[in-house]
């Protein structure tokens, strides 16, 4: 399988780099064939522009934007890894999802144009996992993926994963988290 990761955090020693190193080598390990997309590292620019508005209306992509869409046409799987900030996705990635995910690429009047992938989402949190659960956010964020995201496009929506009290977990609890990435990789 061809997998696509798409990295949203600004620090090599984050967590979230920890996420992406584990995802990366777990899929190799089981033969898997993956490409990283580090936003920040690309110095993504999250701006949908009014030229892209223009040029996305006449069916034409800019060319960072026609670069990211080659590495979703070549991939069966996207995994989107990144924190959860005021509840949401990173602007970073946010601006990714608004202008690599197009009309006319991702979808169009007809409905999804990308139903021959799969899609998986792995956040992390400062918050509590309980905190969202309880609060109704971790389901408004997954409804978000899942229809707004997954179901618009025509992607199988594959899980959403959330691990909470990032900041606050012990070396050995960070470390369990990653196994349950790695089980999870596994199991996909
Ligand atoms: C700008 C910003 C906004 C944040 N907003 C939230 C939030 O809404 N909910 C939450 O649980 N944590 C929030 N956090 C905490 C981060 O999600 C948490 O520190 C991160 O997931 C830990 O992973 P890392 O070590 O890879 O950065 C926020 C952090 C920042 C910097």
């Amino acid at each position: 399988m061809n997998i696509n990761i798409i990295y949203a955090h600004p620090n090599s020693n984050s967590f979230n780099h920890a996420i992406k190193e584990t995802v990366l080598n777990t899929s190799m390990e089981l033969g898997h064939t993956v490409t990283v997309r580090d936003l920040y590292k690309e110095a993504f620019s999250p701006i949908l522009s009014a030229k892209d508005l223009m040029d996305i209306s006449n069916g034409v992509f800019s060319k960072d934007i026609a670069l990211e869409q080659d590495y979703i046409k070549r991939a069966d799987m996207l995994i989107f890894i990144y924190p959860i900030w005021w509840a949401s996705f990173p602007s970073i990635l946010k601006g990714y999802i608004d202008r690599v995910l197009s009309f006319g690429f991702a979808y169009n009047d007809k409905g999804g144009l990308l139903s021959n992938k799969k899609v998986v989402f792995i956040q992390t949190m400062g918050a509590p996992e309980s905190v969202y659960e309880n609060n109704g956010l971790k389901e408004a964020i997954k409804l978000i993926q899942k229809e707004s995201i997954a179901d618009f496009t025509g992607m199988d929506f594959v899980g959403s994963l959330f691990f909470g009290e990032v900041p606050t977990s012990s070396r050995e609890q960070l470390s369990n988290k990653l196994s349950e990435i790695r089980e999870f990789i596994s199991k996909i």
